[in-house]
């Protein structure tokens, strides 16, 4: 008798601390994301990425989320420089559903390079577990600052990426 009441006792135990595990476990994964990305200099300040662009290390950035509804911010993080090569981790807690995430940059540690560039400068994340796209980490666009003047390699790469003849065809303002 004492042996089945401890066996039923035991099982129970079990039973809560596995359910209690799941349901506090899940949660707290669900609203943690970590957004991952990279900085680059535009070194053909053509505001793509190309073969010639290089990372920036040390360069400032920060992400922001607000209400869609009201603009009011949701969440701001705290300024996050890059590594060694270029690149970020910001770790955000919460469900953002009914945010617009974006990345900003915020400066540059290169004086050569620090002219925030219009297509480049914000890169819009999506922050919720409700909308499909699974796990923690979540890949921002690059960022990237334009350099003052161009690398004298640029018009060959460009040459190559077939970028003039695409300008040519439709015209300076799309491209
Ligand atoms: C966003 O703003 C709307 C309108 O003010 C409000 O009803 C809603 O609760 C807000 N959502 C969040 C997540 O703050």
């Amino acid at each position: 008798m004492a042996k089945a009441s401890l066996i039923i006792l035991v099982s129970l135990a079990i039973c809560i601390s596995s359910s209690l595990n799941l349901v506090y476990g899940e949660a707290s994964d669900r609203n943690k994301f970590t957004v991952i990305g990279r900085v680059y200099c535009d070194t053909c300040r053509v505001e793509f990425e190309t073969s010639l662009s290089e990372p920036i290390p040390g360069a400032v950035v920060k992400l922001e989320c607000k209400n869609r509804t009201d603009e009011k911010t949701t969440f701001q993080s705290p300024e996050i420089t890059t590594d060694n090569i270029g690149d970020y981790k910001i770790e955000v807690t919460g469900d953002y559903e009914d945010s617009d995430c974006d990345v900003t940059l915020v400066k540059s540690p290169r004086a050569d390079c620090n002219d925030p560039t219009e297509a480049w400068r914000k890169a819009r994340v999506v922050l919720t577990a409700l909308d499909g796209v699974t796990g923690p980490i979540r890949f921002a666009n690059n960022l990237g600052f334009k350099k003052k003047e161009a690398l004298p390699g640029c018009k060959k790469v460009l040459t190559d990426m077939g970028y003039f003849e695409l300008k040519n065809e439709l015209g300076n303002e799309f491209v």
